[in-house]
């Protein structure tokens, strides 16, 4: 096993070098995220069969044969993620701890990072219960809500600048450079803690790409603190050290679980990781004072958000699924493809004499379908023809398998959507963001699902699944170059 070699080699070193670095809490912060990312890589493959015993499972539907995989293991990367920030709490503040007087220690600071952990505990709470429970929309908005008031009332506490900085275009009409917004600034936050957990959860469904998206967005951040921590106000100065406090840990337990969900994945991350993952963010976003900034690296969150909105607000029918949907190419022979059918024919009647075909322990049962036996079907045979032997290792990146299943756009039908809807449909379909099936007299029968993903997949007609994550990595990290050119080239026009 690599992980665990590479883990055993490397961890007496980072312990070695933690020591030595006690007294430097950002080389200390560094360390404990490296400890931290190599035990996520560690205990990710070793909890995956007692996650799937307890239930926590999940069928990969963009694969032939849709495998069984364990489900929410990101609630194993926040957990080693929190331990990590706890243990790092005496390191952050060791040289203030010997301080002479109790009134020199910085409770103000002590208190900002608690709240920050707790509000991502909170979250991570939140997150296992949905992936155990499918909660409610209504619960998904309003505990995001009252998890974030730990953190609004320390950044009140903390005299928290809630007025914003009108563009010059905009200052003649008030007569003023600044608008002091008060409480409805924290509104503006509490809501933005709302959409950053659910933003990630629903730009999602295909391999890597929750933890990716994530991990871009983070290292976008850290890019940003470390350019700015030398600020020439030591409180804001402090502001991306916290920042930075948060996000390194972070990222190392993000890429040990990206190791295992990348394609073809071999874990799932659960609901568990997106609300983390979004909390994260939006702590570091208000506490850090960089909320406009967060929310142009969420730009294409947004995008996905809005375009979504007619699916998410009932306006036109929304399937329970929404992520793009598989095709298998194979150059299986004529022949075996009609013994295929006679065995598919021969699952399909079993399947319906037991009326659902459930993975052992899985909390989505798949209905089993003809198209399901033939996935199924298709796929054994397609590994007894491969010619190429899979890999010794545990992780087979290539499996011969899934080499000709490719992703098309899903779809979802527009009968019984609101004239809304339909006009919102109608109006994408114009705009070129939305591939419209018609029938014969004109009237639309159904449309791609309304996701960033499916409209990569309506441009790019079909892809593989790991290109299809990689083309929206990409999308994330030009946004976040776009980001920046906006944040600190074009703000000088504006502001
Ligand atoms: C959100 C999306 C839903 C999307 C789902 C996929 C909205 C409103 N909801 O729902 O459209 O289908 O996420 O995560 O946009 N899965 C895979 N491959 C992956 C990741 C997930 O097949 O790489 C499947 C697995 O069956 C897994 C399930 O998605 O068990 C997880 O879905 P869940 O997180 O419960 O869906 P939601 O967050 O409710
Ligand atoms: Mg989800």
């Amino acid at each position: 096993m690599m992980h665990a070699k590479v883990t055993a080699a490397v961890s007496p070193v980072v312990v070695a070098l933690l020591w030595q670095l006690r007294d430097e809490p950002l080389a200390a912060c560094l360390c404990m995220a490296a400890l931290a990312g190599l035990a996520t890589w560690c205990v990710v493959p070793a909890a995956t069969a007692t996650f799937k015993r307890a239930g926590l499972s999940g069928a990969d539907l963009a694969k032939p044969g849709r495998p069984v995989l364990a489900e929410s293991m990101g609630v194993a990367a926040a957990t080693i993620y929190l331990a990590a920030t706890f243990l790092f709490i005496p390191l952050q503040f060791r040289s203030q701890l010997a301080a002479p007087s109790r009134h020199a220690f910085p409770f103000e600071r002590l208190g900002q990072y608690l709240s920050a952990l707790l509000s991502l505990q909170s979250m991570v709470f939140l997150g296992f219960a949905d992936d155990v429970i499918d909660l409610r929309w209504r619960y998904k908005l309003l505990l995001p809500t009252i998890a974030s008031i730990p953190v609004l009332v320390v950044y009140y506490v903390g005299h928290g600048v809630t007025h914003v900085v009108l563009p010059v275009f905009m200052r003649g009409w008030f007569a003023t450079n600044t608008v002091d917004l008060g409480a409805l600034y924290y509104v503006y936050m509490g809501l933005m803690a709302v959409f950053c957990t659910n933003a990630i959860n629903i730009l999602a469904g295909i391999n890597g790409v929750e933890v990716g998206q994530s991990l871009v967005i983070a290292v976008s951040i850290i890019a940003k603190d470390i350019a700015n921590i030398n600020s020439s106000n030591p409180e804001a100065g402090y502001c991306h050290l916290f920042s930075l406090y948060l996000l390194l840990p972070f990222v190392a337990v993000s890429l040990a679980l990206y190791y295992w969900n990348v394609y073809p994945a071999r874990v799932f991350v659960g609901d568990t990781y997106c609300y983390f993952a979004g909390m994260t963010f939006a702590v570091c976003g208000i506490l850090g004072h960089f909320s406009k900034t967060l929310l142009l690296l969420f730009v294409p969150q947004i995008f996905n958000f809005v375009y979504s909105a007619p699916q998410i607000f009932g306006l036109v029918p929304c399937p329970r699924h929404r992520l793009p949907k598989m095709v298998v190419e194979s150059s299986i022979p004529a022949g075996l493809v009609a013994k295929l059918q006679r065995a598919v024919d021969a699952d399909s009647a079993a399947a319906c004499d037991s009326g659902f075909e459930a993975a052992p322990g899985s909390r989505h049962p798949a209905p089993a379908t003809g198209l399901d036996a033939l996935h199924r079907t298709i796929s054994t045979a397609m590994l007894s023809f491969s010619k190429t032997e899979r890999p010794a290792g545990p992780r087979p990146r290539r499996p011969s398998a899934h080499a000709a299943a490719y992703l098309v756009p899903s779809r979802a039908a527009l009968a019984g959507s609101r004239p809304l809807g339909l006009l919102i449909v109608r109006l994408y379909e114009q705009l070129g963001i939305a591939d419209v099936e018609r029938d014969a007299h004109g009237a639309m029968v159904s449309v791609n699902n309304l996701t960033l993903l499916n409209l990569v997949l309506v441009q790019c007609r079909r892809l593989t699944e790991a290109q299809l994550n990689n083309r929206i990595l990409l999308i994330q990290l030009a946004n976040s170059a776009l980001a920046f050119i906006i944040r600190y080239q074009l703000s000088n026009v504006f502001y």
